[in-house]
């Protein structure tokens, strides 16, 4: 494998195939739209509640797009009809909003990525409905620890590969199955560039990181195995064991000592539940 890196003020706007590396101004960038993402998803927080549709929720985002100058990245995107992906309990991304109520005892993640002056804040975070069983508690709970622990590995000098590790060694442990299906990736003018960031490998195998890379971290996490299949919607993927899965995400910095989080909640809605 060949890994290039490359200014990333000197590029045009596309998939070169090269890793960018940002400087302030994306930096600045960076943080506004990330901030903005991760408002939205706070914002989310009063909305989700049983009887509540995901349409509806698709709605109040899309409306907080247009109020603060942002558009909704995936609205469009490769024929994706709606402005946020709602993904409910077997569901492992990539959901649909629709006209349904979300019920008692649901657990449902609300992924939202925000452009802003041309910059993408792409963040997802697991919303308990109402009051939850202790098996979806403990299946977000491992799902938050194991994007904390991929973030920890993120320094200079490290690899992807390490990222991955860190999140399949904590994830099997807790006897909970990794995707391997969807992985993170780099973000920044471009809502999906290189590198592809695994959930799972080998450590110091993969792409070494440098300080000013731009990528999401967003682990998906089964209860059963980890294996998916694409409704026939073309976008909604499931469990195949339809057993329940869970994901969290946060665009994030290398930076010269670690990770700079750009998604993280103004709101300190840090960790469910909420409250
Ligand atoms: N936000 C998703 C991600 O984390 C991508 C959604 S693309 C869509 O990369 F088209 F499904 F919305
Ligand atoms: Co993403
Ligand atoms: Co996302």
């Amino acid at each position: 494998m060949t890994v290039s890196f490359v200014e990333a003020s000197e590029v045009p706007v596309r998939n070169t195939g090269a890793i960018k590396l940002h400087g302030e101004e994306g930096f600045e960038g960076m943080r506004k739209a990330g901030q903005l993402a991760a408002q939205a998803l706070d914002l989310m927080v009063e909305h989700v509640q049983p009887g509540q549709t995901t349409e509806h929720l698709d709605k109040v985002a899309f409306e907080f797009a247009m109020d603060n100058g942002a558009s909704p990245a995936p609205l469009y995107y490769r024929g994706f009809p709606k402005s946020i992906c709602t993904s409910l309990n077997h569901v492992v991304c990539h959901g649909i909003p629709i006209d349904k109520p979300m019920r008692e005892g649901d657990i449902v993640n609300i992924d939202i990525t925000l452009v802003v002056d041309g910059w993408h804040g792409d963040s997802s975070r697991m919303y308990p409905v109402g009051e939850i069983s202790r098996r979806a508690e403990r299946l977000i709970d491992i799902t938050w620890e194991s994007l904390q622990r991929g973030i920890a590995a993120v320094k200079p000098g490290a690899t992807t590969g390490d990222i991955g590790a860190a999140i399949q060694d904590y994830a099997e442990s807790e006897r909970t199955s990794v995707v391997r299906d969807f992985c993170g990736h780099g973000l920044g003018r471009l809502f999906h560039d290189v590198p592809n960031i695994l959930h799972y490998g080998t450590a110091g195998t993969g792409v070494p990181l440098k300080p000013g890379m731009f990528f999401t971290i967003e682990p998906m996490i089964n209860l059963g195995r980890p294996h998916v299949k694409v409704l026939a919607d073309g976008w909604t993927a499931v469990t195949r064991d339809r057993s329940l899965s869970a994901q969290f995400e946060h665009s994030i910095a290398v930076t010269e000592d670690g990770a700079e989080i750009f998604t993280l909640s103004p709101g300190g809605f840090h960790k469910p539940p909420y409250v």
